[in-house]
């Protein structure tokens, strides 16, 4: 039953669709910067699990919050249509839309997409048991590679959503990017929901990436192993610290190992050779904060006319509904 209801988008997706490319730029450039999508290997992915049932991370639970209220007249709106999960993890929040759909139609395909295999298999195959009238089917990928496979394989009328602020892990251009490759994928009429996280003071924010119980800093120093694991390296683990700031020009938190002794660092598979000093640091994530009135203008721009945007009452996250 797992086996049927996942399709693997690409047989290479263990490699996350490369050959680490981007880690040899990434730690051959100053200042040192590694890319967040090495964050999600299995364990990393059930870190990542963890920090959404923190009582310092919001995102999850105001989103939760803004689905709980708003979900039924979300697929008032849309309609049965096609389901599809950008980054859908371990697909929580989703059943509140699931749910939602239940109402208005017996039965409704979703498919979510995810890097995962570990995460997504569990998701998909609790899911089936839960809603056993929807046709569910993971699609296991990236985004990019997710997306190709969605503009060859069109069946009916879709929404598209990506939850969690993971837009937010994007630079601006990667964004632009992004939000463009959306519009192509969807057809005149289909539908876009953005879950975004938004301003807010410093505090709240820094508190959220950097909690007391430190499974931030777990997830961070995660991405070591799984470089050492997946490049043969010898990162070690107990040389490096965790560090989120918010940088409040660019309204970004920003993500940091720093380096607590100098010393040199082999990655055999990439036949690289790294030397790092006490006190440097690597740049792991970028989480952008949006304001709303921006991000509507821009979404508008690459023609996802906005029809809705639902907050909660602090307006510390926001979902907007778009169409193609
Ligand atoms: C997945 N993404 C939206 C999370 C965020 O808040 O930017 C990743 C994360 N990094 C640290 N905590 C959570």
């Amino acid at each position: 039953m797992i086996i049927k209801s996942l399709t693997i988008l690409d047989e290479h997706y263990q490699d996350l669709n490369n050959d680490g490319e981007d880690v040899i730029q990434g730690l051959t450039q100053t200042p040192k910067s590694l890319p967040p999508k090495y964050f999600y290997d299995d364990h990393g992915s059930e870190l990542f699990e963890q920090i959404c049932e923190l009582p310092e991370y919001y995102p999850t639970r105001t989103e939760t919050w803004i689905l709980s209220q708003y979900a039924d007249e979300i697929a008032q709106i849309t309609g049965c249509c096609e389901l599809v999960e950008l980054g859908s993890g371990s697909s929580t929040k989703t059943r509140l839309l699931l749910d939602a759909y239940r109402k208005i139609a017996d039965s409704c395909r979703y498919l979510p997409i995810d890097v995962s295999g570990g995460i997504l298999k569990t998701s998909v195959f609790q899911l089936q048991e839960k809603y056993p009238d929807f046709s569910i089917h993971g699609l296991l990928g990236t985004y990019e590679q997710a997306l190709s496979h969605l503009e060859s394989n069109y069946l009916q009328s879709r929404m598209l959503f990506f939850l969690g602020s993971s837009m937010g892990n994007f630079t601006p251009q990667e964004c632009d990017k992004f939000l463009n490759q959306i519009a192509h994928t969807l057809n005149a009429g289909d539908y876009f929901l953005l879950g975004i996280d938004l301003q807010k003071p410093t505090e709240i924010l820094e508190a959220a990436y950097n909690d007391s119980q430190e499974v931030t800093a777990a997830f961070n120093l995660n991405m070591l192993s799984h470089l050492n694991w997946r490049f043969q390296g010898n990162f070690d683990l107990s040389l490096f610290t965790h560090q989120a700031i918010y940088n409040q020009a660019d309204a970004q938190i920003e993500m940091y190992l720093h380096c607590q002794k100098s010393h040199l660092v082999s990655l055999d598979v990439l036949n690289l050779k790294v030397s790092f000093q006490a006190g440097e640091s690597i740049l792991t994530e970028i989480s952008r904060k949006f304001d709303l009135v921006n991000l509507q203008k821009q979404l508008a721009a690459q023609r996802l006319k906005p029809l809705k945007v639902w907050t909660d009452p602090q307006k510390w996250f926001g979902l907007i509904l778009c169409q193609a």
